[in-house]
């Protein structure tokens, strides 16, 4: 009999249709394993999951998955899965590097750029019919050459984010939990910042490109906010929990910074009610991977990694598996 896989939701049509010459594929509907209980309630049927960010893996999921080989997610970030109950249970995990970063550092800037010449508030005005001719002191922004860039999280889609920067004239600094190599440095021109409230004190613009982790969850709190210049912009495309979105709508509010664009919430899909009012605010829901040339290749990227494991494969040879 052919192994089982469980596609938490459709993704690409093609990924499912090639999987399916092989293995028997079942694909849930939006939104339906979104909670532990409901993925309890299914796992011991299959051989592998392909799960959304969306779905918690956690330690019971995994438990219930009695033959259960591979998890892999349709993500870059997998702090939905519990690693170390996957570990426990001898399940392999995988992700989707690489496949992203271009498309997710698009949406840092599109963000950036959105929230710096208030693309957003001006189009909203001139749909309203607001528009009565051309104003010398209207919609008055932030120029990016220039500007410091901040960027916490020096990865793939931080340095791919830099190299969009470095071409609108903007300057490098970045914290990370090490320096990258000399040579990335020099053909960013990027200087390493630490602490991370140094980083905040010199930017113009802080982008955030880090895992959510213990380390980094709330990163970004009341008083690395006080901490960036008045003017200064945020931009997370990362996990929403890296910022206290309490402390953000505040700062939004009161003045503390001058903008943010966000991608990403702490409570997905839950939007804090007053980042939803606030000014210079710019929020799209959880979209920097969303092409539809990233989106094919991260279905295969994770269809491979389940391929892969169910052939039986050494783990050597599947590049996207995570070393647990
Ligand atoms: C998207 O947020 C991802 O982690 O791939």
């Amino acid at each position: 009999m052919s192994a089982c896989i469980l596609i938490t939701e459709p993704i690409i049509q093609s990924v499912i249709d090639d999987l399916r010459t092989d293995y028997k594929v079942d694909v849930g509907k939006r939104g339906q394993f979104n909670t532990e209980q409901q993925l309890v309630d299914v796992i011991g049927d299959y051989d592998a999951l392909l799960p959304m960010l969306s779905n918690p893996v956690t330690k019971n999921v995994i438990e219930a998955g009695e033959k259960l080989k591979i998890i892999a997610n349709h993500a870059v970030g997998y702090n939905n899965i519990d690693l170390e109950a996957a570990q426990k249970a001898g399940v392999k995990v995988a992700n989707t590097p690489d496949v992203l970063t271009e498309s997710s550092a698009d949406l840092a800037m599109g963000l950036l750029l959105s929230v710096a010449r208030k693309i957003d508030s001006a189009q909203a005005y001139l749909r309203k019919g607001q528009f009565n001719g051309w104003e010398p002191l209207g919609f008055l922004g932030m120029e990016l050459n220039r500007q410091t860039l901040g960027i916490l999280g020096m990865g793939r889609i931080g340095t791919a984010v830099a190299r969009r920067a470095r071409a609108f004239g903007m300057n490098i600094l970045y914290h990370n939990r090490s320096k990258v190599s000399a040579k990335i440095e020099q053909e960013l021109n990027a200087t390493y910042i630490s602490p991370l409230k140094k980083l905040a004190q010199k930017s113009d613009i802080l982008s955030l490109h880090c895992p959510l982790t213990d380390d980094t969850r709330h990163a970004i709190d009341a008083t690395i906010l006080k901490t960036l210049p008045d003017h200064a912009i945020l931009i997370n495309t990362s996990r929403g929990p890296v910022v206290d979105e309490t402390a953000l709508a505040d700062a939004l509010h009161n003045g503390v910074i001058g903008g943010a664009g966000l991608d990403v919430f702490e409570k997905e899909p839950d939007v804090h009610p007053r980042l939803l009012k606030a000014p210079n605010c710019v929020l799209t829901p959880h979209i920097a991977s969303a092409t539809t040339h990233t989106r094919k290749a991260i279905g295969e990227l994770a269809a491979n990694a389940i391929r892969g494991v169910l052939q039986g494969k050494p783990a050597s040879e599947i590049s996207n598996l995570l070393h647990l």
